[in-house]
């Protein structure tokens, strides 16, 4: 019976240590709810009824015609004036495009590109230049959480053209972001797996920043499979359909996120090495920005901006993340995109709706 006597003992230990571990993993959850809550008072609490109507004085101020791509134009080569946004079936592609590789360029990628540009539409069948004679007012709606709660979906939709980022969602989140959508930008990865944009409208905008998505965006065009070989090189599931007609696909002109990254950003030109090269890759969101000087006179932007030092304060209008897991990533160089943002906003070359 003597091995017996230990037990009560060791079985408080055993009941003690069980007891702590479930407390820990219930109040884990709790913490978060928290720090959620936390954030959606501090969004409640910025005056939201002065923000509408700083944003309506913004969509009733007189429009500038090319005034976002005037100011952009300062800090870019001459040879930026003719940049074009996209690429088309029947216009031929510009030396300087195969100076670099992707994302920059299409260099070693020449038949692949070829090969997409013939699914492409003609440049004349382009519906957003038949609106040139219309000063247009833009707004790129990021996917910060700052939009939370903030009910500028009725503003968002008064714009002339609403560019949405990757699989930033609508649906139960109109209220926050509108629910039209001009233009949705995106890389295969970053795309929705289900698509989401009823507007009848929509163009989708693709990037390429590897081979593998020039085949992808190809396959999406002709409604075929994504060659297997290109699977592997997909670093999260990409969706196999995008339910739009092939007039409505766009091919971003790589020398839009060249510009940015060079001219804007500063960024060294890329050298061709393997390793590194990511910390000088634009997000998706400033080189909208640069597409969005080319195709609209006034362009805002809302929910842009990482409130860094707000760790607990929500990292996209749409899921739970919090900015914590942004300091984490070292894909991008947050803050010299932010100081550039808050130097257009200053020289008056855009608005910012909702805050860097
Ligand atoms: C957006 O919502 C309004 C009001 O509910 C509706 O009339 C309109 O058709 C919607 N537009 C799109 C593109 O879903």
């Amino acid at each position: 019976m003597r091995p017996l006597k230990g037990w009560p003992a060791r079985r408080l230990v055993v009941v003690v240590v069980v007891a702590l571990g479930l407390l820990w993993m219930v109040s884990l959850p709790w913490k978060e709810t928290e720090i959620r809550s936390d954030a959606l008072d501090w969004h409640v609490s910025h005056e939201q009824k002065q923000l509408h109507e700083y944003v309506q004085r913004v969509l009733e101020s007189p429009c500038r015609p090319g005034s976002t791509r005037a100011r952009m134009l300062d800090r870019l080569p001459a040879s930026s004036r003719t940049t074009q946004p996209f690429l088309w079936k029947d216009t031929p592609l510009p030396d300087n495009l195969f100076q670099y590789s992707l994302p920059f360029g299409f260099r070693g990628v020449q038949g692949k590109v070829e090969d997409l540009l013939k699914q492409l539409p003609n440049s004349a069948s382009a519906p957003e230049t038949m609106m040139a004679d219309k000063c247009l007012r833009c707004v790129i709606v990021g996917n910060g959480g700052v939009l939370r709660g903030l009910e500028l979906g009725h503003h968002i939709n008064q714009f002339d053209t609403i560019i949405r980022l990757n699989s930033g969602p609508l649906g139960e989140f109109s209220v926050d972001v509108g629910n039209r959508t001009s233009i949705r930008m995106s890389y295969p990865e970053g795309t929705p797996l289900h698509w989401i944009d009823t507007d009848p409208h929509t163009l989708f905008v693709a990037v390429a920043y590897k081979g593998g998505d020039i085949s992808w965006i190809s396959a999406m065009i002709n409604k075929l499979s994504v060659p297997l070989w290109d699977w592997l090189f997909f670093w999260q599931k990409v969706p196999d359909g995008v339910p739009l007609e092939p007039h409505r696909f766009r091919l971003l002109n790589p020398l839009v996120i060249t510009e940015t990254a060079l001219d804007l950003l500063h960024y060294p030109p890329p050298t061709g090495g393997l390793w590194g090269w990511e910390k000088k890759v634009p997000t998706i969101g400033v080189s909208a920005l640069n597409l969005a000087s080319l195709l609209c006179d006034e362009v805002s932007l809302a929910g842009f901006g990482y409130k860094l030092h707000q760790r607990g304060a929500p990292l996209h209008y749409y899921d739970q993340l919090t900015m914590a897991a942004m300091l984490k990533q070292s894909t991008h160089n947050v803050d010299r995109e932010t100081k550039l943002l808050q130097n257009l906003v200053s020289e008056g070359a855009i608005t910012d709706l909702t805050g860097p």
